[in-house]
């Protein structure tokens, strides 16, 4: 471990946690802040900002693990890991800023000899997905470096967002859920670095990592809207209890347990289906445009909801043979139950028939009757998965029975529409 040094470029919020994090984990980490008054600041332990422990922890590394220099030289001699903790804020035009990343790769490129060779460069900083790809890399080429290009690499590109909450910023970094890395290829540097971590690493392709950090604050941004938009809902309607309601939410099973039962709901698929979902959010848009307020959320929620399976339907139309066999696997609207109201299964056979697809063979672990009975469609059914696989071309997996996982696909197309892990 005490051969490899790590170094911090920016020392914010993400950085100065990292850069401690590091330290404290035992690895030798120089930090270098382009900001004088504030790395000044830093080296007399002071923290221009509040995080609970974080104060303690630079005390506790400084000048012992952790080094705090005005050279950018000094920061990158002999490191093996760059990390890039700088700023992307909003643009004026709502884009993010990528210029003080980009200044700060022109100045590491200009030195990437004075560090380890084949150094990981690391942008922890949050980016929109593919920037790497179509930003960072095109640039660091142009620069006359060759990055991740295996064995005859100057250098590697890599993504590792970070998931910290502020407040919480230094316990977040020290106790990590998992650790995502966008890479070309799996760095046992990174696994090295992180392995005190004593968390998943969960190594992915750069456009990847990069979306996953969006995925997650766009998920945020949507319960905290969405919670918004019913309060102002709530508000209208009146005499509603709004934060009875919001307690009263919170008590249900699907919010406990690790991992919470509500990650099921935050997870894509071919969009929500079944007696409520569907009809109460509909109805409550409707309440609310007569009351006066337009939603905007509830409607988009309604929309990607049809818009979710009109996708798939054109993509499936486009790529296969309307004298396909396809197999339908799934006809409930949700695993563990018959109720094949408003189910989505229904809504893609009734798209592949008007699409002009004749050979629909479906199954249901437990739904072919009461689906059969409901909804006369032209389709065949089978009484095993085994039986659907083998006699179809294309298979479509429309509800996430675990029973699908253990099918064997080999020689098939499937459509996982559930990402199901096969
Ligand atoms: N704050 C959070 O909770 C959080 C959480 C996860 C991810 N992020 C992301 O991490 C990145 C950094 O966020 P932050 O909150 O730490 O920002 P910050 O503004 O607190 O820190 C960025 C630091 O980089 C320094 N800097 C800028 N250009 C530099 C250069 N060329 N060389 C050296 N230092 C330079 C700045 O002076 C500043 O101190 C952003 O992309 C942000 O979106 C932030």
């Amino acid at each position: 471990m005490k051969s490899v040094k790590i170094t911090v470029i920016g020392l914010g919020f993400v950085g100065l946690t990292t850069a401690v994090g590091f330290a404290k984990k035992g690895f030798t980490t120089f930090g270098y802040e382009i900001d004088q008054s504030k790395a000044k600041l830093l080296q007399k332990s002071q923290i221009p900002f509040f995080e609970e422990g974080l104060q303690e922890g630079l005390q506790d590394v400084i000048e012992k693990k952790f080094f705090i220099t005005n050279s950018l030289e000094d920061a990158l001699r002999d490191s093996d890991v760059v990390f890039y903790c700088i700023g992307t804020p909003m643009n004026k035009e709502g884009f993010a800023d990528l210029s003080f990343l980009i200044t700060s790769l022109k100045e590491t490129a200009s030195l990437i000899k004075i560090c380890k060779p084949k150094p990981t460069l690391i942008i922890k900083s949050t980016i929109p997905p593919s920037t790497s790809q179509e930003v960072f890399i095109p640039l660091l080429k142009t620069l006359g470096l060759k990055v991740n290009m295996g064995d005859s690499s100057d250098c590697f590109l890599a993504n590792n967002p970070e998931f910290l909450r502020e407040g919480f910023a230094y316990q977040d970094f020290l106790n990590p859920d998992r650790i995502v890395v966008g890479s070309s290829q799996e760095l046992e540097i990174i696994k090295k670095i992180y392995a005190p971590f004593n968390a998943p690493i969960i190594f992915t392709n750069l456009n990847s990592a990069e979306f996953i950090k969006y995925l997650s604050n766009t998920t945020l941004a949507m319960q905290i809207s969405f919670a918004n938009e019913m309060s102002m809902i709530a508000e209208k309607i009146g005499n509603i209890d709004i934060q009875l309601s919001f307690q009263v939410l919170h008590q249900d099973k699907r919010f406990h347990g690790s991992p919470a039962n509500i990650t099921s709901y935050i997870y894509p698929g071919l969009g929500f289906g079944g007696y409520c979902l569907p009809k109460d959010t509909l109805a409550l848009h409707k309440k609310s445009q007569e009351k006066g307020f337009d939603t905007k959320i509830l409607k988009g929620i309604i929309e990607t909801n049809e818009r979710i399976l009109t996708f798939y339907l054109e993509k499936i139309s486009q790529e296969v043979s309307k004298d396909a066999k396809i197999g339908i696997l799934g006809l409930s609207f949700k695993p563990g139950s018959d109720d094949v109201r408003d189910s989505k299964s229904k809504s893609l056979i009734d798209g592949l028939l008007e699409r002009g697809f004749k050979n629909i063979i479906a199954y249901d672990p437990i739904a072919n009757d009461v689906f059969k009975q409901i909804y006369a469609l032209p389709i065949c059914y089978t009484k095993t998965s085994k039986e659907l696989v083998d006699a179809c071309d294309v298979c479509i997996i429309a509800t996430a029975w675990e029973e699908f996982t253990q099918c064997n696909f080999t020689d098939k197309k499937v459509y996982n529409l559930r990402f199901l892990k096969l």
